[in-house]
């Protein structure tokens, strides 16, 4: 069989490319169902894009690279698409945009845009070897049991990031690009938890549950957003993104005050309220059982006995709190795959090889990594947009 087009995975990335391309197009999908990550997304809703969209808010070794699809495909353009298939949606929070109803809305739009395009689709497909034959691409394809050989002049990686092997994430599309002298950025996982161990562990896990308000830094990057202690450590939206900047050894350093307005507001309670302890004092600002595990003294200790120094190092066990991570929970948890297809072997306006004329890789797959909030699957649509428009 012979297409001008193949595309192996049919995620985000893929769809959107299939959507796009001339000519005939195959894509395919070991899953027996595509866009999974996009169906389990946002918590059931997917969020599908942030009205921030800019290249500032993506990692990569080159971080130029994400601009020129970013530009031409935005999140504009995807949010037009949306509102002519009549999805309904909302923001959130910090630009992040949902559905109004469930995330499949999104793969059933994808699945409709591609059978107009006139793609052929097939799902629970094992992908063989693949080799360049002088003019095409070549594979075996198995589905029900049965191979079949297909020859594409084109070939478009987006089987994605090594992120939740459950789910069938493979690391194809980087063996395929080294196959064809491509490199690959060393992979790690990204938005994801921390893992501590023994007694660094144990504060952390005795607040699993606890939420607040936080900023988490690591090496001179922040994040002003929700905290969460669990049983393994650390997790919500400030430590998912700040994991993305973060090397193994290196401190994270947690403010629960950002804004600094505990310290006046202490200043305040002790002027008016002196016999007030440390605790009830606290507790506008900051949740019970963290006051009580930082400051086992505060619900007997009065507010009105303590210096301006003894609050500021009573503020200290808040807002300057350092902690080495043992660790990530991995590819197992982590919603993406940061490091992969370098970007130097690519351009930037089309996905294309610079050196492989035909062959295209998009999405999660490439090295460019987005911030958590709907920036993945924007670069997913970007990319995939520029690879499909220059087919
Ligand atoms: P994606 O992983 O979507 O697709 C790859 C496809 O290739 C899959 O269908 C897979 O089955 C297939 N495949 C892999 N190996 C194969 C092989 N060997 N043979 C055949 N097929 C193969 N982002 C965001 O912007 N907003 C959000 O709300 C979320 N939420 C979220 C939640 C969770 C739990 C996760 C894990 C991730 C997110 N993300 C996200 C990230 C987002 O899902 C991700 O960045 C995009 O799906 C990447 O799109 P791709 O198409 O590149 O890969």
């Amino acid at each position: 069989m012979k297409v001008d087009t193949l595309i192996l995975g049919a995620g985000a990335a893929g769809m959107m490319a299939a959507t796009q391309t001339g000519g005939a197009t195959l894509i395919v999908d070991h899953a027996a169902r595509p866009g999974e990550k996009i169906r389990i997304s946002g918590g059931g809703r997917c969020n599908f894009t942030n009205y921030g969209v800019e290249a500032g808010c993506f990692l990569s070794e080159n971080p130029h690279f994400a601009k020129s699809a970013l530009s031409r495909y935005t999140q504009w353009d995807f949010i037009d698409l949306i509102d002519r298939h009549g999805i309904a949606w909302h923001e959130k929070t910090l630009g992040q945009l949902f559905c109004d109803g469930k995330a499949t809305q999104i793969v059933d739009m994808l699945r409709t845009e591609m059978t107009q395009a006139g793609a052929e689709f097939w799902l629970s497909t094992e992908i063989g070897e693949v080799h360049h034959d002088g003019t095409h691409f070549v594979t075996t394809l198995t589905r029900d049991g049965r191979p079949r050989q297909v020859a594409a002049h084109n070939l478009i990686l987006a089987t994605g990031g090594l992120s939740i092997p459950k789910m069938g994430a493979t690391g194809l599309a980087y063996r395929i690009a080294r196959q064809f002298d491509h490199e690959i950025v060393p992979t790690r996982p990204a938005l994801v938890p921390f893992t501590f161990t023994g007694a660094a562990l144990e504060p952390l896990a005795a607040l699993a549950g606890v939420a607040a308000p936080a900023r988490v830094t690591t090496g001179g990057t922040s994040f002003d957003e929700a905290l969460l202690f669990t049983h393994r450590g650390l997790s919500g939206p400030a430590v998912l993104q700040t994991s993305s900047y973060w090397a193994e050894g290196q401190p994270i350093r947690i403010d629960l005050d950002p804004e600094d307005r505990i310290r006046s507001a202490l200043r305040h309670t002790r002027q008016t309220e002196g016999r007030k302890s440390l605790s009830a004092a606290l507790a506008p600002h900051l949740p019970q059982r963290l006051i009580a595990a930082r400051l086992p003294q505060a619900s007997t200790t009065r507010i009105g006995d303590q210096s301006d120094q003894a609050l500021s190092e009573i503020l200290a066990q808040f807002r300057d709190w350092h902690l080495t991570p043992a660790g990530t929970e991995g590819y197992r948890t982590a919603e993406v795959t940061a490091g992969g297809i370098a970007t130097d072997g690519l351009s930037s306006k089309s996905m294309e090889s610079r050196t492989v004329p035909g062959l295209y890789a998009i999405g999660e797959a490439v090295d460019v990594t987005g911030w958590l909030g709907g920036y993945n699957f924007q670069w997913a649509w970007s990319s995939g947009w520029a690879a499909g428009r220059a087919i």
